[in-house]
């Protein structure tokens, strides 16, 4: 189906007759892109490039920021090239531009379409007085490896969580129409199945059946271009032994013939010219035709298209047909963001972190919280949320008072915008706070691996040196004696150890946290911990010895104030992970969607105890199936009940399923709040399709609802089922629906137990 946004008016028809007055070169220029500010990838030119602008061969650019420096390559451009076609400006926004909200992933455990909307909304906003029309984001690959540092960009583990979550960063972003001032070109990448990196190595190959390819992997970028996503990026890992920026299969067959997609597609960052590092071309021509006929469109950073493409128009190698097609999808965009009539930025008043956008970080951070535990302490009952008057609170860590690794990986924002916890819990407590760091986030060999890093440059991990841990944990356990209750903010340097390029195969606490950890609780005294990652950490010690454990991820600007409402209950927690928190790091790929085994028989393993006494079963011998903490999970301060859920029709024919895709039933449940204090659920639902031609996974998500609960209030939820909940591929890889039997659960989390079923008969 073509885009509205980008049909609109007479954009074809500009496209059109624009086309016709282009050279070669001018053309070929409209599908590059370079980066002309700071690096981020190897090897940027960092040149100028007024001259190509000035010959009209520079179609976009990346990491130019500032309406200054946006306008003065954009006058280039309008006044000396021959066609005054507009250069299009992109950048990284990944959770906010300067207003930093919560990682992407923590945003994803709030389980909140509307957050991750306001959060694109915002960051639009900024961007566009930054004179950036296009942002990279969102990131929608489906991430089942914490290893891969990537996942902090992700919206975690679930096809269908992430599909909701896909459109409403595209919604915000786009707003329904580009040519809004307000409005920026979204990008979903990477294109495609980036996240299944093997062994969670970042660039490393992707091999899966096309079935698990299209079933789970590209459910959400086909949410994205239903939104209307104006463009897509090509993604640097080879798909079943295909790079995925050479690809026909996905790029022409799946995005733009099966989607309808008629935006255009970029390479990832030197994309094009790794292809030669794939091995699929032996010079730097054959690959750029190879993967403009694949189907990208824009070189991001990287010149081969400007330099090889042309001439291969000239000598018969690529009929020209196929740079005029690639050139139209690129002016497509252009004209129908209105970039030709309103090319410039106006300069605006500079950026200042206003106490209405520190509040909106706050609302969404507030609700990104997951409190995985909260265990009753013998004599004080639960620790969270914090009575007030307790008298002296201890905080411990060396992410307490970190401004740059709270805001998180990938944050353009200002560390000096940061409110940090350690300043936070100053402001409630005055002299009640006892503070000490504790520990530094790296030791030894960690500090080593930084040292190498280059990415970014050399100074945090100079400010990151380590410090003599012995002496630092001793004076924090002789202050945790003097405490009531000690708090341990613990986590990664998200700065610099998660996202890209940071794969890890550690997934504790860096450095001599987990020791900081283990002493001070060996004080007797009770702990909270405040964990603030962006990946899915193993806690295993720490859910074993800790009463109360509090997933902060790295919650941006208003860090400090958001956990703080969590802890002493100004905010009741609702957020639910969004990805499997594992006991050991051998367990990954851990997700809770996985497929049965023959053994045992329907057995969907995650409770299956590792001391089991029988052998020969779909098991590890020293430690159980389970995530430590599910898909979903997240506790409340108040709890939830949940009646047994019913269906609205029992069974219905497959043939009407088939036909008309309307939902043919709903799910309803009642849910109580059965405590004291008002709260959120997030009600989840899960089906299983009990006896597919092609087996499907023990439980998929097809269904979520965030409500909010007075004390003693009741409210009906329901779930409407239709061909897109309970559809699969089959063999022939098409998208169907037998005759069969659904379980269905409805609860908080992926170990919900209030059942129903409904069938479909033929
Ligand atoms: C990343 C992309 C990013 C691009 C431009 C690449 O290294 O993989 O996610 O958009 O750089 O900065």
């Amino acid at each position: 189906m073509p885009n509205a946004q980008l049909a609109a008016g007479n954009v074809n028809e500009q496209v059109d007759a624009l086309l016709k007055k282009m050279t070669l070169e001018e053309k070929v220029g409209q599908l590059v892109q370079y980066s002309a500010g700071f690096a981020t990838g190897p090897s940027a030119s960092n040149l100028t490039y007024d001259d190509l602008v000035a010959k009209g061969q520079v179609g976009s650019m990346i990491n130019v920021v500032g309406a200054d420096k946006t306008n003065r390559y954009q006058h280039i451009a309008m006044e000396k090239s021959r066609l005054h076609i507009p250069i299009l400006f992109g950048l990284d926004v990944i959770h906010g531009d300067h207003t930093t909200f919560p990682i992407p992933l923590a945003i994803a455990a709030s389980w909140d379409p509307e957050a991750a909307e306001t959060v694109a909304r915002t960051s639009a906003l900024e961007a566009r007085a930054d004179g950036i029309d296009w942002v990279f984001s969102p990131m929608v690959d489906i991430a089942r490896d914490p290893r891969w540092g990537r996942i902090v960009e992700s919206n975690g583990e679930d096809p269908y969580l992430s599909s909701a979550l896909a459109r409403a960063w595209v919604n915000g972003y786009q707003q329904g129409d580009i040519s809004r001032p307000d409005s920026v070109a979204a990008c979903v990448k990477h294109f495609a199945a980036y996240g299944a990196a093997i062994a969670g190595r970042d660039y490393n190959a992707t091999d899966m059946s096309e079935i698990t390819l299209r079933q789970v992997y590209l459910e959400p970028y086909r949410a994205a271009v239903e939104a209307g996503v104006a463009t897509v990026m090509s993604s640097f890992n080879s798909i079943n032994g295909i790079p995925a920026t050479a690809d026909p299969f996905t790029l022409t067959r799946i995005l733009r013939k099966e989607w309808g997609f008629d935006g255009f597609v970029v390479s990832d960052w030197g994309a094009v010219a790794e292809l030669l590092n794939h091995a699929i071309g032996a010079d730097g021509s054959t690959v750029a035709r190879k993967a403009l006929e694949a189907g990208v469109d824009m070189d991001m950073e990287g010149d081969l298209y400007g330099t090889t493409i042309a001439a291969q128009v000239r000598s018969g190698k690529i009929p020209e047909s196929v740079v005029d097609e690639a050139v139209r999808r690129v002016l497509r965009v252009k004209f129908a963001m209105g970039l030709f009539n309103h090319p410039y930025t106006q300069p605006g008043p500079a950026y200042a972190a206003t106490p209405e956008r520190r509040a909106t970080a706050r609302k969404v951070a507030d609700e990104t919280m997951v409190l995985l535990k909260n265990d009753p302490v013998e004599g004080v009952g639960t620790l969270l949320p914090l009575n007030s008057k307790a008298k002296k609170i201890a905080l411990f860590g060396p992410m307490a008072d970190d401004p740059q690794d709270l805001l998180g990986a990938w944050s353009a924002g200002n560390p000096s915008d940061v409110i940090t916890l350690r300043q936070a819990l100053q402001e409630r407590l005055g002299d009640r706070l006892l503070y000490a760091r504790g520990c530094g986030l790296l030791t030894g060999n960690d500090a080593n691996v930084l040292k190498h890093v280059t990415f970014g440059g050399p100074e945090t991990a100079i400010e990151n040196e380590p410090i003599p841990d012995d002496k630092t944990i001793a004076e924090a356990v002789a202050l945790a004696k003097q405490a009531d209750v000690a708090i341990l903010a613990l986590g990664e340097p998200t700065n610099w150890m998660e996202g890209e390029a940071s794969s890890r195969v550690h997934l504790g606490f860096t450095g001599s946290q987990e020791k900081l950890l283990e002493a001070v609780a060996a004080t007797g005294k009770p702990v909270i911990l405040v964990v603030l990652a962006g990946r899915p950490l193993v806690l295993t010690w720490a859910g074993a010895h800790v009463p109360a454990i509090l997933e902060a991820w790295s919650p941006g600007i208003e860090a400090g104030p958001a956990v703080m409402d969590v802890l002493f209950g100004d905010v009741n927690p609702s957020g639910k992970l969004p990805a499997s928190l594992p006991r050991a790091v051998g367990q990954e790929p851990l997700y809770y969607a996985q497929l049965p085994t023959g053994r045992p028989a329907h057995g969907d393993l995650s409770h299956m105890p590792y001391n089991s006494e029988e052998k020969f079963l779909s098991r590890y011998l020293d430690e159980e199936n389970s995530a430590l903490f599910p898909f979903g999970w997240g506790l409340s301060y108040t709890r939830f009940r949940y009646s047994t859920p019913t269906v609205s029709r029992a069974e219905a024919p497959v043939g009407q399923i088939l036909a008309d895709h309307q939902p043919v039933t709903r799910v309803g449940v009642d849910v109580t709040n059965i405590g004291s204090v008002a709260g959120t659920e997030v009600v989840q639902l899960y089906i299983r399709n009990t006896a597919a031609s092609v087996e499907q996974p023990v439980r998929e998500l097809k269904g979520f609802a965030r409500v909010q609960l007075a004390p003693g209030q009741t409210q009906h939820v329901e779930f409407p089922l239709g061909f897109d909940e309970l559809s699969f591929y089959n063999v022939d890889v098409e998208r169907t629906v037998e005759p069969t039997t659904y379980d269905i659960w409805v609860g908080g989390s992926s170990l919900a137990t209030a059942e129903t079923s409904f069938k479909v008969v033929e």
